[in-house]
């Protein structure tokens, strides 16, 4: 939540905050703003809005000046109004601040600092940072002293970045928030996320916790809070920076879905030996998983439902193993031990309650094996495997494309724990779930090209609610599926088990709520026949399933996926969902991208 950016030695300063801020609006966009120095002192422009509108609101002759910080916010403490958006400034405006993170003792501080005259003028925890540091500056300290000294006072979480009148330098550190610096021809930039800098460069240095980055034109050095040197890593990111742009579509969703056969293939690619059909995942040995016996996945949102599409995989495969929301870990009666394999599932790698249950279960003994798609992040620097998904960024706040690849990644897991873990029986069709992963790209390019899924969201777009129903795999595609339509159309929309509607949900079933059954793999038959207790009570029916046949007389409309091995047909199932959300929010004209009160990365629990 929140992104933040500096950069110096570029030549418009002022644009390429704003086109990195522009790169990170995932991370929140309820209001931006930019900081510059300039020689004769810092110049703040800040709004209420997303980027564009800030970005529109600018004066004509913006702040010049070859150092400047941006930040696009997630409001955590203090609604998205002008006054709350960052930087922030102390009193006299001598230090700017940009922050991402939650300050914990911001209260006892802002009430030490009125007590000797200082007035705020936002509701912000971040307010009191730039304070502090002018306070240390008043005291006769060196700016850099005088930030680490602030950073000292902090509780909490953060990624800062300030910059201090007449210093043609920006500071920043790092404490349970990601900050990254990148390195370019005589140009330098520290940002929350890669994207925010990536079409200028990709080599970085990612900071640790507790590390501090100063950057000038010069050069960048790090250090640690006490001020003693660390030494640094340049690290080559391999994204590519058109991935990172909107191309010829309208929005990010609609191009990550539409992009997903190439972000399957470099999931799968290397992964499987054509001759022996054994999987290696990431330099993980033969055998390396031995020695547990108990799967437990950890994740949020999108994530939470791959897991729990993971956690049956693994079953079938005759793994323990359970899917935890992240935030309910350690409030759940788990028995974790080293015999546990915690394995956190995060696009991001930076969810904080996802951290946090990946940090429960490692104090506890398990060992942690990160399956994320960001290089350098938190999770993957700080578990002790990490599995990369490789489906390439994803900025569209609705996670599409990487639950395909978290999926397939999690099936070959799946494979590798089956063949590791004694007293387990690996599926033996399994060369034929070998040859259905090299058809998937192709089956859901199939998808992507035959899909009714526009007509389906255009014909049901008034309804007054929206239902989705499936069994063992089928239930966690409607879990998503639910998910992704209330994210980006603000309609409602529940998920069930199949087998659940009749306890209850029933009651909600209505000429106006479709329910979109997911009628795919041996479960069927079961799902056909609670849909039809629905379509009684005067529901329309949209199957998704795999044939013509299936639930022929049922189907008021119908979704249909290649037929394919059952352990992949939900993945399948799951892509026409994604359509219908999308279609079913541009027609209702919402900010698809940027789903109202909504971030793509949460880092705060
Ligand atoms: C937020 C986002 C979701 C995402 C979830 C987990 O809730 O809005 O789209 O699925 O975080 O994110 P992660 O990066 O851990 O997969």
């Amino acid at each position: 939540m929140c992104g933040i950016i500096g950069c110096v030695g570029t030549d418009e300063t002022v644009s390429t905050l704003m086109d990195g801020l522009s790169n990170l609006e995932y991370r929140g966009y309820d209001s931006a703003g930019v900081a510059v120095q300039n020689g004769s002192g810092i110049k703040t422009f800040k709004r209420a809005g997303n980027v564009s509108e800030v970005r529109d609101a600018l004066p004509d002759d913006p702040p010049s000046g070859t150092v400047g910080i941006g930040h696009t916010r997630w409001s955590t403490h203090g609604p998205p109004t002008d006054q709350n958006a960052h930087p922030h400034t102390d009193p006299e405006g001598r230090v700017a601040v940009v922050h991402n993170g939650v300050i914990e003792n911001y209260d006892k501080l802002r009430s030490q600092l009125e007590a000797t005259g200082n007035q705020f003028v936002s509701d912000t925890d971040t307010e009191v940072i730039p304070h502090l540091i002018a306070h240390y500056l008043d005291g006769g300290l060196e700016p850099e002293t005088a930030f680490r000294r602030a950073l000292e006072r902090l509780e909490g979480s953060y990624a800062v970045a300030a910059i201090i009148e007449e210093e043609e330098t920006i500071l920043s550190a790092r404490h349970g928030t990601p900050l990254v610096v990148g390195i370019d021809d005589g140009a330098f930039f520290l940002a929350s996320d890669v994207p925010a800098f990536l079409e200028r460069t990709s080599d970085v240095v990612y900071l640790e916790d507790g590390e501090i980055a100063r950057v000038d034109p010069d050069g960048f050095s790090m250090m640690d809070i006490k001020g003693d040197p660390i030494e640094s890593e340049i690290e080559h990111i391999e994204w590519d920076a058109k991935e990172t742009g909107k191309g010829s579509y309208d929005h990010y969703m609609l191009k990550e879905i539409d992009t997903q056969p190439t972000a399957l293939r470099q999931t799968i690619e290397g992964r499987i030996d054509p001759e022996t059909g054994s999987v290696s995942l990431d330099g993980l040995e033969a055998g390396a998983f031995e020695d547990y016996d108990q799967v437990d996945f950890v994740a949020c949102g999108t994530s939470y439902h791959a897991a729990l599409y993971g956690s049956k995989l693994l079953q079938d495969a005759g793994v323990e193993a359970t899917a935890y929301r992240a935030s309910e870990y350690g409030a759940s009666s788990n028995l974790v031990d080293d015999s546990t394999l915690a394995i956190p599932v995060t696009q991001s790698g930076e969810t904080a309650d996802t951290l946090s249950a990946m940090a429960e279960a490692a104090e506890a003994g398990a060992t942690t094996v990160a399956v994320t798609n960001v290089m350098g992040s938190t999770a993957a620097r700080r578990a002790d495997e990490t599995v990369f998904i490789r489906a390439g960024p994803e900025i569209g706040v609705a996670a599409t494309k990487t639950f395909s690849s978290q999926v397939v990644t999690l099936l070959l897991l799946a494979r590798r724990l089956a063949e590791d873990i004694d007293g387990t029986e690996p599926r033996d069709d399994f060369d034929e779930v070998l040859a259905a992963l090299e058809r998937l790209p192709d089956d859901l390019q199939y998808v992507l090209e035959s899909s009714d899924a526009r007509s389906v969201a255009h014909d049901y777009v008034d309804s007054e609610a929206y239902l989705f129903i499936g069994r063992h795999l089928g239930f966690p595609v409607a879990k998503e599926g639910a998910l992704k339509f209330k994210e980006i159309t603000y309609e409602h929309a529940e998920s069930f088990t199949s087998g659940r509607l009749k306890h209850g949900p029933l009651a909600l079933v209505t000429p106006s709520t479709p329910i979109f059954a997911i009628a795919t793999g041996e479960e069927r038959s079961k799902t056909l026949t609670n849909a039809t207790e629905a379509k009684s009570r005067g529901a329309p029916i949209v199957l998704v399933t795999d044939d013509e046949e299936t639930g022929a007389e049922l189907a008021d409309k119908r979704l249909t996926v290649p037929e394919t091995h059952e352990l992949l047909e939900g993945l399948l199932a799951n892509v026409q969902l994604q359509l219908v959300s999308y279609y079913a929010a541009n027609r209702l004209d919402r900010e698809i991208d940027k789903p109202r009160n909504l971030a793509k990365s949460v880092t705060v629990e």
